[in-house]
């Protein structure tokens, strides 16, 4: 169960990494041409906050079953998991940054679907969406993942 979950989390990732890097492209793009807005654009704006929820809900699973979390392991002190750089990747920087990272593409989805002109649509999106790249390229175990 571990296992399957952990190669679900970790495939996945390269989806979300490929349509978050093109939602933000896209809506840089968007924003600097100042071009309209096409169905197109919402597509692939809406993929990308698809494809990080479902990343959202398989990283909560792995949360509970993952060995790599001692939270809940007996005899774990916060302050080791705090002064151990690798403990508090997975522990805490990892999840709380991905969340926030998760919390910006919905934000920055709501916010520009709101808005009635092209201008202010890509507006939204190209802040919203590049901050949520750099958290999630911030916080990816590379050496752990490639
Ligand atoms: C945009 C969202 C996310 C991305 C792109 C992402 C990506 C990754 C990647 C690439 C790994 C390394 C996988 C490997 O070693 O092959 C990983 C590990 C992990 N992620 Fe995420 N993650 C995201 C969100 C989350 C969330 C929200 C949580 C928890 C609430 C979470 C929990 C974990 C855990 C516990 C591991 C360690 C798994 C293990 O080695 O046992 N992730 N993640």
């Amino acid at each position: 169960m571990e296992r399957a979950v952990y190669y679900l989390h970790s495939y996945w990732a390269y989806l979300v990494v490929l349509v978050v890097l093109l939602a933000t492209i896209n809506a840089v793009i968007g924003a600097v041409t100042k071009r309209s807005y096409a169905p197109k654009d919402f597509r692939i704006s809406l993929f990308a906050l698809i494809c990080t929820h479902i990343q959202l809900l398989i990283g909560i699973v792995l949360f509970f079953v993952s060995d790599k979390i001692v939270w809940f392991t007996e005899g774990v002190p916060v302050k080791d998991i705090m002064s151990d750089s690798t403990l508090r990747l997975y522990n805490v920087e990892h999840p709380l940054m991905m969340i926030i990272a998760i919390a910006l593409i919905t934000i920055g989805y709501s916010k520009h679907k709101k808005k009635l002109s092209s201008a202010p649509k890509f507006k939204v999106l190209a802040i919203f969406y590049p901050l949520a790249l750099i958290a999630i390229l911030a916080m990816i175990p590379w050496a752990a993942w490639f």
